[in-house]
């Protein structure tokens, strides 16, 4: 993909379901007696591999452009073959969390991205919940063996991470009694969030420790997927860092696990408001409106510095808040983060490398990157490294670059966000 650097960027914007959201949609659908219509169903390829392993299983959905009706099955049939995650570590991780309470075995893989994620933090706990799990030294495939009466467990997360505690209260809803999960910093809420919105109760106290008591059936029912706020990123950080945009994205979720973003471009100087807000089955929904520009001087400089428990609520925004990070003056610091190597790529690395390509200084650690700004970024050659989040963030980069910018690999876009390039170019004035 080809980019250059644009004057501004303008207009008003839908966007596809949030692809979190849309995962967990799929899995409660398919485990509620009755059918459910899912409208602004995710149109990412991850969402994609949820549903193919979901009919691979026995469930069966009806797909019409970005709606979609999936009529749950009372007992999920044994694959004929393995079940296909493609690049998609929710699929894996909360699928594994559903086949633990199966009685037959099953086998998850994914590509080459997916097999070299680690499945540790997920086999643990559900071992602990009586699961056989059999992987290469904690990676895919995974061969699942279900238990026969799966156990509650009270687990604590050795790492903030959504995906694992989806898995096991995917899993506890099967269980006799009370699962707790604990965790040290607030992961994404989704999972809690929909299941009190399909009848299922769930609890968070204040520290942390989410419970849910088994068994516990979900409800089928309708909902309409907020727009992805991690999509919605790219277009926000692109308005903020072209002066002269005013851009308004529509109906996107504003989970305060998910936007925490937005604060911290507000805290850099963007002009950034929500507006409109309303829910859909717990989830908050609203307009973001955004104007260009970054306010000269940076009024708290810890702002410059993202560490601790705010990691897991900016886990995806990471890659483009280094981008912007670099027009920031006196730069920025991550920290904590090295979560981002474990991700669809090492995020961390690939954002230096590209970083750097730009003409950006970037000091790497083992757990973040010290970013200077602001810097004069330099139109390159970089690389996607296959991920969607670095493709999307250095397109980003490019918009305010001197010079072409050429990223190889974009089309990796689409695990994620297809219509990301179509969008973009309807909203940038040359
Ligand atoms: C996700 C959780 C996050 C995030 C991923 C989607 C989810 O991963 O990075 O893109 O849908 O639960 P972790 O739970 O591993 O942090």
């Amino acid at each position: 993909m080809k980019l250059s650097r644009k004057e501004r960027v303008t207009g008003r914007l839908k966007l596809p379901g949030d692809k979190s959201i849309s995962h967990r949609a799929a899995l409660i659908g398919a485990l509620a007696a009755g059918p459910s219509i899912i409208t602004n169903f995710s149109t990412a390829l991850d969402c994609s591999s949820t549903l193919s392993c979901l009919q691979q299983l026995g469930v069966r959905i009806k797909r019409t452009d970005n709606t979609m009706e999936i009529t749950g099955a009372e007992k999920f049939t044994q694959p004929v073959s393995a079940l296909d995650c493609g690049n998609s570590g929710s699929t894996m991780r909360i699928l594994a969390g559903v086949l633990a309470r199966q009685t037959f075995s099953s086998e998850l893989t994914g590509d080459i991205s997916l097999n070299s994620r680690p499945m540790g933090r997920i086999i643990e706990p559900l071992e602990l919940m009586g699961a056989q799990i059999r992987s290469h030294a904690g990676k895919p495939p995974l061969f699942i063996e279900g238990a026969k009466e799966i156990r509650p467990i009270v687990y604590k997360l050795p790492v903030a991470s959504a995906q694992v505690k989806s898995a096991v209260l995917f899993a506890g809803l099967g269980a006799h009694g009370r699962t707790q999960v604990k965790e040290s910093s607030l992961s994404r809420d989704h999972t809690e969030r929909l299941f009190n919105g399909f009848g299922v109760s769930v609890t968070t106290d204040a520290d942390l420790t989410v419970t849910l008591d088994g068994p516990a059936h979900l409800e089928n029912g309708n909902i309409t997927i907020p727009g992805d706020i991690s999509s919605a990123a790219y277009f926000v950080a692109a308005a903020m860092l072209l002066p002269g945009s005013e851009l308004t994205i529509e109906d996107v979720g504003l989970n305060p696990t998910r936007s925490e973003f937005l604060s911290v471009l507000s805290s850099w100087g963007a002009d950034i408001s929500t507006t409109d807000l309303r829910y859909e089955r717990n989830e908050p929904v609203g307009t973001i409106t955004v104007r260009g520009g970054i306010a000269p001087q940076l009024k708290d400089s810890n702002a410059r510095r993202l560490d601790k428990a705010r990691i897991p609520s900016l886990i995806d925004e990471l890659p483009l808040l280094a981008v912007v990070g670099s027009q920031i003056p006196g730069g920025i610091e991550i920290r904590d983060a090295s979560e981002l190597r474990h991700k669809e790529s090492d995020r961390l690395r690939a954002t230096a490398v590209n970083l750097r390509t730009m003409g950006t200084e970037v000091e790497e650690h083992p757990d973040g990157l010290s970013i200077s700004g602001p810097t004069t970024l330099r139109g390159a050659s970089l690389d996607s490294f296959g991920d969607h989040r670095i493709a999307m963030s250095f397109s980003v980069a490019a918009l305010s670059a001197d010079g072409a910018t050429e990223i190889q690999g974009a089309e990796c876009v689409d695990i994620s966000f297809p219509e990301f390039y179509k969008l973009l170019h309807s909203v940038v004035i040359p």
